[in-house]
Order: structure tokens, then sequence, then C-alpha cells
């Protein structure tokens, strides 16, 4: 033996012994039971075969195609050596977690229920009664774990409606779910989309009976007369009558089972952008709410954002946790947010376990707008994505350098709650966050692990004056009231935020494909079904270049619009698409929230075209999340540079990469079948631009190992 390689085999032996609340679990079988890891959505495994020694060695094992092709945010689950996934046309599949052979796939038959998308299903078992739940449209679907039958007993013959406890206001409403429910007894507590206009249904929380499909409580995030919260909105808000609903929970939950509580946080009510109607602090919009699970009553909340006017939703599922504090474990409740904070609770009280401070933010220049004049700020941790700009954060390789800086000049910009405005302003973190919906993972250390985007958007807020109402009664009209905010004014879209352009769409796709997909939406495009049929008509008949003359029948009253709209989600880039700002532009994080104290932070992902010229550190936009693992691992996709990546989760040092045949916006899921340790990641592309995938890719060790 040489001495480099006896160096190398002293430095593996005094790696490999793992820390000592992480025991070895060697178990012959380790399931990926729940959304997300677990009802506490720690994306934690401690399955530690696959450690930082032997991480090099991994290769791919099996690849599934699911046949149709399309982003897929699934973090699929395996119990029991099956792996139950969804397809990018929301079909579920179970396949053998070892080799990928299908045991079965669901074929709803519905060319409309082909147009969405879903980051996970549900597993419950009692005795032999196994099943699988999962949305699809406004509905949700019970089938038989071991054939995907439909459960005949469930709702109407398989399928309950997500509209069972909205009240009649919900209508024809859009209303579906990408993110699976969350089980309690025989429970199932429902996450939920609603438009984020002023057509929005109210978003209350609703549990279903998993035997019978049945309602079982609904919580109002919209108070009712008489309950708590409801002075903090107009009167009779709740009617859903004047353009406000929304204050849903799309982004999961978790449930602490032992104490049967669950935790619920909602996003900002609808409209997203401009609050004129709904004065005040607007609970429980924002907020954390801790419900009993099994009666839905609230036992505290904490609001994280007042009277919200920038969609800042808390964008993913809360983790729950146990941190130390002066020798003492305290169950905690994590929250991260878009605009960068960690919020953490006891998970018992609700107390903020690291101060929070009200401080002052802007005022709205907005006639009829009143923006909360304060809101929540966490001590510790420190934000986790950048809180500031000024005019040397403008990025120094743009090429329009001097464009940007004048609009940036030009731009309302003062800091991370700037409202928006009638001459554009600077939303920073962006929209999309900060924090998204692939959630963080934390590991029983203490420790919360976060990706995190660093983009700046650029949005002004447009009246919506009476001419354009008017206009509305066109095809033309219609489009420019629903449709130009994401797809442009000129119908060119915007490649590089992934709003397609719909120029030459009848070269494309055919008229029919284009109304059901209005109809029922797909991925970040919303469903329009609240346009009356000769609206439909008239938009199609718009998109597809015919001349029509006004229609004097047209009846715009149902979409009428809010006040205000936006100019369109758009985010501030420079003349080659690259972000305008300095880098990093995404970024990853471990921080111990027993202190507060951040291990580490590096840059995360990059630009292939930057990387060629030696820009390989700028970081980018993630989506999809982190999973941890006993073996000391942090594993991470969600970037369009189509990485999968491994680091040491002790302080981030990248320890194995690979390219996966599409990029991977999902999180990964992590289990052990036959004494063999598996990572599966979903692998769909097909936004921020990138080409489209199909597959589901799992790694392992070789056989020798
Ligand atoms: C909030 C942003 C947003 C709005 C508003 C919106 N869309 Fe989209 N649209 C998208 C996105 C994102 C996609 C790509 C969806 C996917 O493939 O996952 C899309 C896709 C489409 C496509 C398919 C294009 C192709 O080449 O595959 C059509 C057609 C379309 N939208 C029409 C419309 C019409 C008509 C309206 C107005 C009634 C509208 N959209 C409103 C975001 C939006």
């Amino acid at each position: 033996m040489n001495r480099l390689s006896a160096f190398l085999l002293l430095f593996t032996i005094a790696c490999s012994t793992p820390p000592e609340t992480e025991t070895n679990t060697n178990l012959p079988g380790l399931d990926w039971p729940e959304f997300q890891g677990g009802p506490d959505r720690s994306q934690y495994s401690p399955a530690d075969q696959i450690t930082r020694e032997n991480v090099t060695k991994l290769e791919k094992v099996w690849e599934y195609h699911t046949d149709d092709e399309g982003q897929i945010q699934c973090n699929p689950l395996v119990i029991n050596g099956v792996l139950y996934g969804m397809t990018p046309a929301v079909q579920p599949f179970a396949i053998r977690a070892d080799n990928g052979s299908e045991i079965w796939k669901a074929d709803s038959g519905d060319e409309e229920n082909f147009l969405s998308t879903s980051r996970g299903l549900v597993y419950w078992a009692e005795g032999p009664d196994k099943r699988i739940l999962y949305t699809n449209q406004s509905w949700l679907m019970a089938r038989n774990a071991e054939t995907g039958e439909l459960i005949s007993s469930f709702g109407d013959n398989g399928r309950t409606s997500l509209k069972a406890g909205l009240g009649a206001a919900a209508g024809d409403k859009f209303v579906i779910s990408n993110t699976p429910g969350t089980v309690f007894e025989d429970l199932i507590v429902m996450p939920l989309r609603v438009s984020e206009g002023p057509d929005a249904a109210p978003g209350y929380i609703q549990a279903f009976n998993i035997r019978t499909g049945k309602l079982a409580w609904v919580f109002h995030t919209i108070p009712h007369p008489g309950e708590d919260g409801y002075g903090t909105w107009p009167p009779d808000i709740y009617r859903n009558e004047s353009g406000v609903g929304a204050a849903n929970n799309w982004a999961g939950m978790a449930v602490d089972r032992e104490r049967g509580i669950i935790y619920v946080p909602t996003g900002s009510a609808a409209f997203d952008f401009y609050g004129g109607n709904r004065p005040g602090q607007n609970l429980y919009a924002n907020t954390l709410l801790a419900l009993d699970a099994r009666t839905g009553k609230k036992i505290w909340h904490y609001q994280m954002v007042h009277h919200d006017i920038l969609d800042r939703d808390p964008p993913s599922a809360p983790n729950l946790l146990t941190i130390r504090r002066n020798g003492e474990d305290i169950d905690a409740v994590a929250q991260i947010t878009k605009q960068g904070y960690v919020f953490l609770f006891d998970r018992e009280t609700g107390q903020p376990l690291f101060e929070i401070e009200e401080v002052p933010v802007p005022p709205s220049d907005i006639p009829g707008e009143s923006a909360w004049p304060t809101q929540p700020w966490p001590t510790l941790p420190a934000p986790f994505a950048r809180q500031d700009l000024t005019e040397q954060d403008i990025s120094t390789i743009a090429s329009n350098r001097e464009e940007l800086l004048e609009l940036f000049r030009n731009s309302r910009y003062e800091g991370p709650f700037t409202p928006l405005s009638l001459k554009g302003s600077i939303i920073f973190p962006g929209l999309d966050g900060g924090g998204e919906w692939g959630g963080a993972a934390t590991d029983p250390s203490g420790v919360i692990y976060i990706n995190s985007n660093e983009m700046a958007w650029h949005i002004r807020l447009m009246e919506n004056n009476p001419e354009l109402a008017e206009g509305m009664t066109t095809g033309e009209g219609i489009y420019a009231i629903n449709c130009s905010s994401c797809h442009g004014k000129d119908r060119k879209g915007n490649e590089a935020s992934g709003f397609p352009s719909l120029a030459d769409l009848s070269d494309r796709l055919d008229r029919e494909a284009v109304s059901s997909l209005i109809k029922s939406g797909k991925g970040m495009m919303p469903a329009f079904p609240q346009l009356s049929d000769e609206q439909h008509q008239a938009l199609l008949d718009y998109l597809y270049n015919k001349q029509i003359s006004k229609e004097p029948g047209l009846d715009f009253t149902e979409a009428a619009p809010a006040a205000y709209r936006i100019s369109g989600y758009t985010k501030f880039l420079d003349a080659d698409g690259f972000p305008a700002i300095e880098p990093p532009w995404g970024t990853l994080n471990a921080i111990d929230l027993n202190t507060g104290e951040y291990k580490w932070k590096i840059p995360f992902g990059q630009y292939p075209e930057l990387a060629e010229r030696g820009m390989s550190n700028t970081g980018a936009e993630s989506y999809g999340g982190p999973v941890v693992t006993a073996g000391g691992l942090l594993f991470i996709a969600g970037t369009k540079d189509k990485r999968f990546r491994a680091y040491d989760k002790e302080n981030g040092q990248l320890l194995w990469e690979t390219v996966l045949p599409a990029p991977g916006f999902a999180t990964p899921s992590v289990y052990v079948v036959n004494g063999k340790q598996y990572i599966v990641i979903a692998c769909g592309g097909d936004k921020l631009g990138a080409g489209k995938g199909d597959s589901y890719l799992a790694f392992a060790l070789p056989e020798a190992n």
C-alpha cells in the first residue's frame, strides 16, 4: 500500500462514522410513506447506505417512462417495495420500486383531466383496504392501491368534489389542488388552488372522510359572522360577491398525529395585487394555522403578512422538528416564506422561538389602497434571500446595463415590502420567492436546508378603466384582460419566464385543444371556466385570427375585472435573458435552528452559457426541494441545467452530480428495498423554458458495493 492509499483509507474510516443522533438503520426495507417523507414533511430519510464516501459510485438503476410528457412536480411515495407516482397528465401509477416495472397505471380517459400538474398523492391503509388518494381537476379521487381501480363506495363512484364545503359561491369557479392532502386517522385534509383574480373562490380548509368521501369539517379562512377574525375584513366579504376570495392553503400541511394538531399555512387573499376592496388585516390569509385535526377548530394562529398585496404566500408545507434550547427539547414548527424568512414557533403554544418584530414598511400610493403599516420580521435566523438592492447590484455583465439602471431609478423600490405602483415597482425577492413549493428539509439535529431563488421582478399596476371593460366585448378585449399579463400584449409570450408565445397558434394546436386548455388550465396557466360560451368562442376567434365584429349581446359582468390588474408576471431580466441583478441568483442554505445561525450557504445551480464563459458560480432559480439522509448527504435537482446533485450536508461541499434527461423540477424520495437504498427523482422539465421529459429515474450503488 503506498502512502496515498494509506492516507485515503484512514480518511475514509475517519469520515464514515455517522453522527450519533443518526444511527445506522440497515433495514431490509424503508418506506417514503407520505408526501415529503412523512407527516412532519421533513424530507429526511434515516437510510445511510449511501454515504459521503461512496456517493460518487451512484448509478442509474432504472428509468420509468410515463409516456405523456411535461412538468412532473411529484414527490413519489414508496410503500412495501411499490412506488406510487403521478404522470405529467395527472394520472396515478404504481411500479416496482426496485426495478421500475409497471404494476398499474390509471387512465381516466377524459381529455380535460390531462391538464394540470400534481405534486404527489396519499396512501392510506386499514387491514386489506389500501387506497391511493389524489386530485384531478376539482375532484378528490380514491383508487385501490393494489389494482388502480376506482373505489366505488368513495363519494360518487370514486370521486368527491373539492367544492363540497365552499358554499354556493364556489359555483363553477376554478377549484383544484396540485398538492396532496394530509391524513389524520380516517380524515384527509385538503389543500386547494383557486384563482388569484377577482373571480377567486373562497379557500376554506376542508377535511373529508377517507372511507366515504363525505365532508367532515370546514375551517373558514375568511371568517363568517360571529367567527374570530371577522372584523379584520369589510362586513360580508365572506359572501364572495365583491371580488374577494382565496386565503387558501395551496402548498400543503404538516400534522402532529400525537398531539392531533394540523399545521396549515394559507396564501394571500385574492385579488392578489390590490386590496382596496378588502381593507383590514385580512385574517386568516398568509397565516400559519394550528387546527385541531379532528374538528377543524383553531388552536392558535400567526399571520406572517398582514393585508398582503404582493402575493407573499407561504410557499411550502411547514416542517415539524425538534430543537434544543438550554438542554431541553422543544417540539417546533418552522415555516419558510417567499420573502426568505424562517418563522419558528413552539408547536403547542404558537410562541415564537426567535423574537419577531413588527417593522414599518412603505405605504402604497395607489388610490383606495391602504398597505398595512408594519410587517412581521423574525430577528433570527437572518433571511435566506437578499433583502435589498442598490444601483451597485444591477448586473455588471448586462449588455444593456444603462437601460436597466434607468429602469431601476424610474421604478419604485424601497425594500422587500415595496408596494406595486403605477410607474412600476421592483419586487425582490420575486413573486416566486425566496422559498418555493419544493419545501425545506430538516434533520434530527435541528438543521433546516433550503434552496432559495434570488430573482427580482418588475411589475406595474394598471387601472382597469371603463374603456377596457368596454373592450371586453371583443375577443381582443377578453384576451387583454385575461391573457396578456402572461402571454404579452402582442401574444409573443415571454419564454424566459416560461409563458409560451401564442402567435401562430394554428400551426401547433387545434382549436379543440386550446378550448379545453382555457377551461381547465395547465401548470402555471390558470383555468378560465368563468368565461361564458360566447366569450370563450370570441376569444378563440381572436387567437385564430378570425375577424369578428363586436357582439352587442355579450355580457361580461361575470368576469368583472378588479379596479387594477398587473402588467404581467415579469422578471427583471437583461437584454440576453439573464437576471438583471448581480449573482447569486439561487442559493442553498443550511441553518441550525437550535441557534438561528447559518452552518453554510452556497450558490446553487448555474447557467450553462455563463459557465462556459467561466462564470460557473452564479446560482440559478430552482423549483423542487432537497432531501437529506442519515448518510450525511443532501440530494437536490430543481435547476434548469438538468443536474441532480449530492452535497455533504455538514459543509455544502458538492460530492456527486449527474445529468438527467430533463430537469427534475421536483423533490426526490429516498427508500430501501431488500436492503438496497435508492433515490428517485421525477424529470418532466417543461418550466423556465426547458424542454419536456417523461420519466422517473432511480439511482443506487452498484451490486458489488
Ligand atoms: C398566469 C399566467 C397565464 C395566464 C393569465 C394565461 N396563461 Fe396561457 N399559459 C401560461 C403558461 C405558464 C403556459 C404553459 C403551460 C404548460 O405547458 O405547463 C400557458 C399555455 C398556454 C397555451 C398553450 C401554448 C402552447 O404552445 O402549448 C395556450 C393556447 C394558452 N396558454 C392560452 C391562454 C389564454 C387564451 C389565456 C387567457 C384566457 C391565457 N393563456 C392566460 C400562463 C398563462
